[in-house]
């Protein structure tokens, strides 16, 4: 038996849900990619929602949509998994990295900050991430996109049911767009999928236009507005990124269990606190003012490879995250990025380990994780 890091749950609801998307007339292109766009954005609080086939190509159209371009540069925390960086190179942009906070592990804003004051060339968007569910400090981040006139797109993918003060993750308060992932570990899933929610109209429908190729049905933007009904007009150069009206149907009906699963990743969490209160570990720190969605459960250890493999050995699904992208065999040869560069990220590395956390994870299920790892230790 292997317990893994984190995992998808699914209930007859569910499955209903899907098998009554398979016997419509539409898999996909049907209401249920509204629907379920519509009760994301609800939920999260933003005007708009855009539904992707993964946060990566979504990631990708937001950066579309706001414009970036060869020549530009985004800056994002080393401490992700490559999607959140790799999205500038698709519009042939540039990226840097600021590090990390040692105690919420997401990018630090004073970091941040020096870094905008030194810069030779300003970044046009900044990235942050808010890691293993929990808010970056989003109202500074935007106070200095004001200052130095960058945009913001919040790589959200960990943080759906996630609350930053008293405002969902996802509302674009603080933010231009905003991503989320639906991964099968991650928060709820659709198997593969993403969302951008936005307030900005504009963003919106450029986002939606980049999904399905730069086509565009709306009259209002054609060119030739009296062709008949089956005309449309392709304005840009898009992709394919639809989702199927197959995963909204699980998607829609994982957002009604969406408060359940957070309530229980956190009562998980408080278990593993209390567990390891008195053990050599440090445990995730929550910063004031944010509600979590603990998609990861990290520990750190100065002993991190031989526990690692410990737990492994007995069944223990751990995981690490992130690699510093900046580390990245690609990122090393093609921007000259080396070890040193973002210690914080590189040191916070060298330590972590993801604990199994997840719905399904019983509590005998999650004693043998905390025995094991006390073992190990
Ligand atoms: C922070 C972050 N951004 C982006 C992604 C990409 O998400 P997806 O797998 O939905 O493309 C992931 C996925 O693990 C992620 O963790």
């Amino acid at each position: 038996m292997v317990i893994p890091y984190g995992r998808q749950h699914i209930d007859d609801e569910d499955v209903a849900s899907v098998a009554e998307a398979l016997r419509s007339d539409f898999l996909t292109q049907g209401t249920r990619v509204v629907r379920f766009e519509r009760e994301v954005a609800d939920y999260a609080g933003a005007a708009h929602a855009a539904a992707f086939n993964s946060a990566t190509s979504a990631l990708h159209a937001a950066c579309m949509a706001l414009g970036l371009k060869e020549g530009d540069t985004a800056w994002t925390s080393p401490n992700s998994f490559v999607a959140s960086a790799n999205c500038a190179l698709y519009c042939g942009a540039s990226v840097d990295f600021v590090d990390i906070d040692p105690k919420t592990y997401n990018m630090c804003p004073d970091k941040l900050e020096e870094k905008l004051k030194s810069a030779a060339v300003l970044p046009k968007i900044v990235i942050p991430v808010d890691f293993s569910g929990q808010s970056c400090d989003m109202r500074r981040i935007r106070a200095l996109s004001e200052q130095y006139g960058f945009r913001v797109i919040e790589d959200a993918s960990h943080a759906i049911g996630g609350s930053y003060g008293d405002r969902k993750i996802g509302s674009c308060e603080f933010s231009d767009i905003c991503i989320f992932s639906f991964h099968p570990v991650k928060v709820i899933t659709t198997g593969e999928g993403g969302m951008a929610t936005t307030n900005d109209p504009v963003l919106a429908r450029a986002m939606e236009a980049f999904r399905s190729h730069g086509i565009t049905r709306d009259k209002d933007v054609m060119e030739k507005k009296d062709e008949g009904a089956w005309y449309y007009e392709q304005r840009s150069l898009g992709m394919n990124y639809r989702i199927t009206d197959i995963q909204c149907a699980l998607g829609s009906s994982q957002m009604r269990k969406l408060d359940r699963f957070v309530a229980q990743r956190h009562a998980a969490a408080r278990r593993y606190d209390a567990a390891l209160k008195d053990v050599a570990v440090t445990t995730p720190y929550q910063a004031e003012g944010r509600y979590s969605a603990y998609h990861l459960y990290v520990v750190q250890t100065e002993r991190r490879d031989a526990v690692f493999a410990a737990l492994k050995e007995k069944g223990v699904g751990v995981n690490v995250h992130y690699i510093p992208i900046h580390l990245q065999p690609y990122y090393r040869t093609r921007f000259g990025f080396k070890d040193g560069d973002f210690p914080e990220s590189e040191r916070y590395y060298r330590r972590a380990i993801s604990l199994p956390l997840f719905p399904g994870l019983t509590e005998e299920k999650q004693d043998y994780v905390i025995s094991s790892l006390k073992d190990a230790l």
